[in-house]
């Protein structure tokens, strides 16, 4: 079934490179959704992908309470990304956003940053998240990792009769700059850190090799890398009693929510857990909220989850 209101795919004239727009819903009002920036190895992947995406985040605002619809975009890198280049790819993608008039807006995601929305302003209104001294919130990492942090505390409630940590194992599967704030803010749990980039391993948090994470006992998983890492397979495997995360559409389909529920681990969707990043952005560059009022915001995930998962097990 199609349920996307639109899929656009443009070859830049620039560039030369693959860049596409998928906007899932616009029922709630604009779209807004990150852009992708890495390689894949089809084009049929990175359509699957960004179709995958665009639809989370209209999940995502909807659970926010934000009024926005859900949309997502993708640039294919199918070469190297000289400077020059990754400029005019951009310049590229702000001329696809364009076409869209407002119903999409972009923020950075996997692969992109502040930087790159800098030069997508260049050519269009439409991108969140300037670097700070460009009058922008910058990297939204932060106020994500507080709402997965706030979305810990109640589902830890839920499952073990306690918000507090301390003493628990707890494996963060991917140490980038989300996955690194969780680790940091979980003061005085058993933490375990995971990441395909061995370069990423810390001495204050103990490691563990990235193909063993989701086997692990341990009290809590964090899935803070990439989707689809929740799998019929993998499930099966897991020795945890409760898995929160920022990684986008961490389950390869819905059914496997289900198998979690069968084994009796307790699973907060990620479009909840992850939405701090996107609260804080809009609580800020739309609504104008200070930093300390949107991080409130952000801080009501907590109760989101609570609501969600009801009464302790
Ligand atoms: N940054 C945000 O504000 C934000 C908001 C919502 C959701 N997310 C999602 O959270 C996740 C983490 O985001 P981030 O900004 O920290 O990204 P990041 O790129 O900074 O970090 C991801 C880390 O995961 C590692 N990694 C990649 N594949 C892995 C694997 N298979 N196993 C273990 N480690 C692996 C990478 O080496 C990297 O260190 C992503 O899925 C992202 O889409 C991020």
């Amino acid at each position: 079934m199609w349920e996307h209101e639109r899929l656009v795919v443009r070859t830049g004239k620039r560039s030369g490179m693959t860049t596409m727009v998928a906007l899932h819903s616009t029922e709630a009002g604009p779209a807004v959704g990150g852009c992708r920036m890495k390689p894949y190895g089809q084009i049929t992947d990175a359509v699957a992908d960004v179709l995958r995406l665009s639809k989370a985040m209209t999940l995502k605002c909807e659970a926010a309470g934000i009024p926005h619809g859900g949309a997502k975009s993708v640039v294919v890198v199918d070469r190297p990304l000289t400077p020059e280049l990754r400029r005019e790819v951009l310049l590229d993608h702000a001329d696809l956003i364009n076409e869209f008039g407002g119903a999409y807006r972009a923020g950075p995601d996997v692969g992109t940053g502040p930087d790159d929305m800098l030069v997508l302003r260049e050519l269009t209104p439409y991108a969140y998240c300037l670097p700070e001294e460009h009058g922008g919130t910058g990297s939204s990492s932060g106020p994500t990792a507080r709402g997965v942090l706030a979305a810990l505390r109640a589902a830890a409630e839920h499952t073990f009769g306690t918000a507090d940590l301390t003493g628990r194992k707890v494996v963060v599967s991917g140490f980038g700059s989300v996955g690194e704030l969780i680790a940091e803010g979980l003061a005085g749990a058993d933490i375990i850190v995971s990441d395909v980039d061995e370069s990423r391993r810390a001495d204050r948090f103990g490691w563990v090799h990235p193909d063993e994470a989701y086997k692990v006992k341990a009290d809590v998983l964090v899935p803070a890398a990439v989707g689809g890492v929740l799998s019929p397979e993998t499930v099966k495997e897991l020795d945890v009693r409760l898995v929160v995360g920022p990684a986008n559409n961490q389950l390869t389909d819905d059914g496997v929510a289900d198998l979690l529920a069968e084994r009796g681990i307790v699973w907060v969707p990620d479009h909840v857990a992850s939405a701090g990043g996107v609260i804080y952005t809009l609580a800020r560059e739309d609504d104008g909220d200070d930093h300390e009022t949107a991080l409130r915001r952000v801080d009501r995930i907590e109760e989101t989850v609570r609501r969600l998962l009801g009464p302790r097990r």
